[in-house]
């Protein structure tokens, strides 16, 4: 056997929304794309995968295949339909014996999935996973909503992808019918004569298509639901004229001692994010060895933590913040520092609450040696 997967991923996913398109956006902590290829990485019936990328998205690309060994990437084309022709094209050179041509926009192939459709070429020139379609079918007009039809579903099915090929089969049949927009490679196939064959497919391996499918994606990996991290910091008195705490300055007979401003309330939200999505600690993300954190506004360390939550598909909803000490007094200072968080976290104040406390006098924030922090944090996995 000799099978290659081309992965095509080079669409600009305007249904879906988001900051990216949809392939580069993260379920469970990783791009979808990324898993989608770890599914034919895995499976040992695939001996390359190769990826179609738009060159736009280069630097999205090479973040989520960091680490996987894959054939160099390729460019697309403005319809998928082109991206899988230019995808064929550029194995030409190899050639396959089989390829299989597969959405990068699903995610959850399955190993048992990509034997059925290599076992059915064993016997056919071309094989798609599909399943019968469930839902009553209704024909409606463009733009109407009165139906006109109800469809047969009896002989109706969806496809899936991989769609698997003998090589030279479907390169001929799609450079024969590059001008035509067709949105499988199948009806390429159907279109040039070839036979082309099911094999079970499988519901799981669905197509995010829109926003609302991260969500069931999300649930499919079991990753939704709520993560909690917490976060705890001190830092020392020492001379000076006030300290900065979430970012407001509170004017005081001494002033912190840290390598930062010594923010000791941004620090405990930073690492309470951090810790919430499994990402370390502020000291690993920023060494208080590194010069360039001399002073720094802890703002940073707090906006970066909140990217990376970001990022790994989480939302924040809630901050709940204790600083520990005898002085100096938080009241007057309590919703400025509630507004600076929130600000800068993007939430509504609501979603932040600052409270304060003295240990009675006891240990050294009783004895007036520093202050401590203690921050707790509520994700949202969205994704
Ligand atoms: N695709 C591609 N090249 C294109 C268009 C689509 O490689 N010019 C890929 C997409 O990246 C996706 C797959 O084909 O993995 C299926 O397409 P679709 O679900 O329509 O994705 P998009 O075209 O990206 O989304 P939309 O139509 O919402 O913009
Ligand atoms: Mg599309």
């Amino acid at each position: 056997m000799n099978v290659i997967a081309l992965i095509l991923a080079a669409g600009r996913g305007v249904r879906a929304g988001g900051d990216r398109p949809k392939q580069y956006q993260a379920i469970g902590g990783a791009p979808i794309l990324r898993r989608a290829i770890q599914c034919f990485l895995a499976a040992p019936e695939v001996d390359g995968v190769r990826v179609v990328i738009n060159e736009q998205d280069q630097a999205h690309y090479d973040l989520a295949v960091e680490g996987l060994d894959l054939m160099s990437p390729v460019p697309g084309g403005d319809e998928r339909h082109h991206s899988a022709l230019l995808g064929l094209e550029s194995l030409t050179d190899i050639p396959p014996k089989f390829v299989l041509i597969h959405d990068a926009a699903r995610p959850f192939v399955g190993a048992a999935l990509i034997s059925r459709v290599v076992d059915g070429l064993k016997g056919h020139h071309a094989v798609i996973p599909a399943i019968p379609v469930s839902d009553t079918l209704k024909r409606v007009a463009s733009g109407q909503s009165e139906i006109s039809e109800t469809v047969d579903r009896a002989d109706l099915w969806g496809a899936q992808t991989p769609q698997g090929f003998r090589f030279s089969t479907i390169l001929e049949a799609h450079r024969e019918r590059a001008m035509v927009d067709y949105t499988d490679d199948a009806a390429v196939a159907e279109a040039a004569g070839i036979p082309v064959h099911v094999v079970e497919g499988n519901p799981d391996n669905f197509k995010v298509t829109a926003s609302a499918d991260f969500k069931r994606a999300a649930a499919q990996l079991g990753v939704s639901g709520m993560r909690v991290g917490m976060g705890f910091d001190v830092h020392r008195f020492t001379s000076g004229d006030g300290v900065v705490l979430c970012g407001v300055e509170i004017p005081f007979e001494r002033g912190l001692e840290g390598h930062s401003d010594a923010d000791v309330a941004l620090h405990a939200v930073t690492d309470a994010l951090l810790g919430a999505i499994g990402a370390g600690d502020i000291g690993e993300h920023f060494p208080p060895d590194d010069a360039q954190w001399r002073d720094a506004d802890s703002a940073i360390f707090l906006q970066k933590a909140a990217r990376i939550v970001a990022e790994r598909g989480a939302r924040i909803t809630n901050v709940d913040l204790t600083i520990i000490g005898e002085q100096p007094k938080i009241g007057p200072y309590r919703n400025a520092m509630r507004d600076s968080v929130a600000g800068l976290l993007e939430l509504p104040a609501d979603r932040v609450n600052i409270k304060a406390t003295t240990t009675e006098r006891l240990g050294f924030t009783g004895r007036r040696e520093g202050l401590a922090a203690q921050a707790v944090v509520g994700l949202e996995m969205t994704g």
